[in-house]
């Protein structure tokens, strides 16, 4: 058993060697590497062009030994293969919101292949380049994070005009939802067809909703998202403020339930059973604390996630550019240790 083994083994509920760990957001701007490319290309750039979303992925695999590359691509990228043009500043921004049952109507369903083809030259390029080192991890955002960016047109503190579509017009938010489900099913596919080992679905804004509203309008998507997809490789299910929403998001189905750090990592295990393999959960700005600290809080987390089915390390949300390498490198020596014990 060996480092290849580890991630894939632990979303499975199989044997592994120690814990295995990556980081959401991985390749980033933390990284000098990162910034050496993004100084010459833009982030779009980088997100088009294969061989250097190849070259970005590979950085934190090489320089910080974590047990899984991630795709480096954004959430934001098959919305362009529905017709919605996007900017980054640094965060998403559509040149036109979807609020109304005509905007919806123009949509179209992404089709991979044809639409957004660098993603999976991406993908392929990758697997050659990794040549079995660790494997590759697809992802895509969750339908109802997805519509939250289409529909407020960029980041937003309510989602005033999300929820309003949702509560005032149902019918149009249904249709949207239809057609963003059925544009992330065919695209996660691709990646597994692409040479993909697992996909992460991201529903950073989940948690935004009581659990009645999560039932009724954001469970139902994810199902069948999850459902529709190809079950020859691990599915994991993030979604960000998930504490009170677990018994929702079990009925989801996938192999492994990413969790935040808004919920202690023992009572997330005991709640979620032995169905499911655990992600998670350390809070990102720990990384911010001095060494002994973070060495400290990872070998709690791993030890708070043995009785798992399967526990992967991962922060409970993305890295933040301000963290210090060091401190990623030590995070990461801190689990393999902990974990091989
Ligand atoms: O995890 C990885 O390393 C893979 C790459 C990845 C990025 N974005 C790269 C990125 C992934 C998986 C994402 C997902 C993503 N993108 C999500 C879901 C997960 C999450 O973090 O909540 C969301 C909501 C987005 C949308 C998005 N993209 C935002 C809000 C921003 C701006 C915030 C920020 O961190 O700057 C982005 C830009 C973005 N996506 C960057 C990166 C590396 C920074 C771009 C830059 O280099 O300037």
């Amino acid at each position: 058993m060996s480092r290849a083994d580890r991630f894939l083994n632990a979303c499975r509920g199989l044997p592994v060697d120690t814990t295995p760990i990556w980081i959401m957001r991985q390749a980033g701007r933390y990284l000098p590497e990162y910034r050496a490319v993004r100084a010459k290309h833009s982030f779009l750039e980088v997100c088009h062009v294969p061989e250097l979303a190849c070259e970005v992925t590979l950085q934190p695999v090489d320089l910080l030994g974590v047990d899984a590359a991630i795709l480096f691509s954004d959430i934001m990228i098959p919305l362009e293969g529905m017709g919605c043009s996007i900017e980054f500043n640094p965060g998403p921004v559509f040149a036109e919101p979807v609020r109304t049952a005509a905007d919806v109507e123009k949509l179209r369903i992404c089709e991979p292949e044809a639409d957004v083809p660098f993603v999976l030259d991406a993908v392929r390029l990758i697997r050659r380049e990794l040549g079995g080192r660790v494997p590759l991890i697809g992802f895509s955002g969750a339908p109802f994070t997805l519509a939250a960016y289409m529909v407020e047109g960029k980041g937003s503190r309510n989602f005033e005009n999300l929820k309003r579509m949702m509560y005032a017009a149902p019918e149009v938010y249904r249709a949207l939802m239809d057609k963003v489900s059925e544009t992330v099913i065919r695209y996660l596919n691709a990646q597994i067809a692409a040479g993909a080992q697992a996909v992460q679905v991201f529903d950073t804004w989940g948690g935004i909703l009581s659990p009645a509203d999560y039932a009724e309008y954001v469970l139902p998507y994810s199902k069948r998202v999850i459902a529709g997809l190809d079950r020859s490789v691990p599915v994991i299910h993030f979604v960000k403020g998930c504490g009170l929403l677990l018994d929702h998001i079990r009925t989801a189905g996938g192999d492994v339930l990413g969790i935040d750090w808004h919920i202690d990592l023992a009572d997330a295990v005991a709640r979620v059973g032995q169905e499911f393999g655990v992600q998670g959960n350390l809070d990102p700005t720990v990384l911010l604390g001095p060494r002994d600290l973070v060495v400290e809080r990872a070998r709690e987390i791993v030890e708070k996630g043995r009785p798992a089915k399967g526990h992967v390390f991962n922060l409970g949300h993305g890295i933040l550019p301000m963290v210090p390498v060091d401190n990623v490198k030590a995070l990461v020596e801190a689990v393999h240790e902990a974990g091989a014990g």
